[in-house]
């Protein structure tokens, strides 16, 4: 079921893409996160944007990405975190941030089939980034949003990190840190109601899209159910637009679905 647009606070029309302004944040500059911000470039003439993540695309400046600014950023060190929150400091008010830096698999991580693939590394690694990195980041933004503007802080889940969902097991590591990202989210999303409610914290599916992070497992995705960055992108922001502070707190799919916890 669709989510209710336009209900709560305000008019959907105050909710366009087209009239946010301020500060756009995309942390995780991969296949979803630069499909974000060239969506919002064209979207959102007014965001001023920020990509981060550990290493510039190689590709960044010969493409649509030329003219967005980058910053280099580990979500798994508190001090990569400081110099974020100095640099978004200088910029014009947070309006948007979306956290898509996420793992799967690496060198040395690989969803694991079975319970004897459970490493206490494969769950340390899946956790750091995936679970603990999203908190820490709204942790280290906390102190900028605006206390008078609307704002989004929405962060890229994964459907298989629904416990009410999970009826095929497997991907032990990649499904709890997911869980437990919703779970921080959720409880941020209950603390900002009272201190800053205005925002709207949200955790996302994606559907599954054709990057990095999906391509060892795109062969058993059934044909037209992968996504290309540039669609994923669109639906995601095609969500957060209809979304407002009354709906913070909640699991979304791309298609503006609620996800059970
Ligand atoms: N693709 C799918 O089918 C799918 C489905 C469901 C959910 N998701 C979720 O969607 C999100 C985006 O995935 P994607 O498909 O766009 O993956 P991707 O192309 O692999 O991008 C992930 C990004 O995370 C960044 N990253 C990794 N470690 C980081 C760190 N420590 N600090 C900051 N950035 C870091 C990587 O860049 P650097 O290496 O430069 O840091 C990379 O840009 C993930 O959370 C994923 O779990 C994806």
């Amino acid at each position: 079921m669709r989510h209710a647009c336009g209900i709560g606070g305000m008019a959907l029309e105050s909710r366009a893409l087209s009239t946010w302004h301020g500060t756009a944040l995309v942390v995780g500059t991969g296949g979803i996160g630069s499909a974000l911000l060239e969506a919002l470039a064209e979207r959102a003439p007014d965001l001023q944007l920020l990509g981060a993540s550990r290493q510039r695309p190689p590709n960044w400046e010969d493409g649509a990405l030329a003219d967005t600014a980058f910053m280099a950023v580990d979500l798994t060190k508190p001090c990569s975190l400081d110099g974020l929150q100095r640099r978004l400091g200088a910029l014009p008010p947070l309006r948007l941030v979306i956290n898509t830096a996420g793992v799967l698999h690496g060198p040395d991580l690989q969803p694991e089939k079975r319970l004897s693939q459970v490493t206490q590394a494969s769950l340390a690694t899946s956790f750091d980034l995936n679970a603990f990195g999203p908190i820490l980041l709204a942790q280290a933004l906390e102190s900028l949003w605006p206390k008078d503007q609307p704002f989004h802080f929405a962060s890229l889940s994964a459907r298989v990190g629904s416990i009410g969902d999970n009826s095929l097991g497997g991907w032990y590591s990649y499904r709890a840190s997911k869980a437990a990202q919703n779970q921080l989210l959720r409880t941020l999303a209950i603390e900002w109601k009272r201190r800053l409610p205005l925002g709207c914290v949200s955790l996302l599916h994606p559907g599954t899209t054709a990057t990095e992070l999906s391509r060892p497992f795109q062969a058993g995705v059934a044909p037209g159910q992968l996504f290309s960055p540039a669609r994923s992108a669109n639906h995601l922001l095609d969500v957060l637009e209809g979304l407002g502070d009354d709906q913070s707190g909640h699991f979304w799919a791309w298609d503006g679905s609620a996800i059970p916890w």
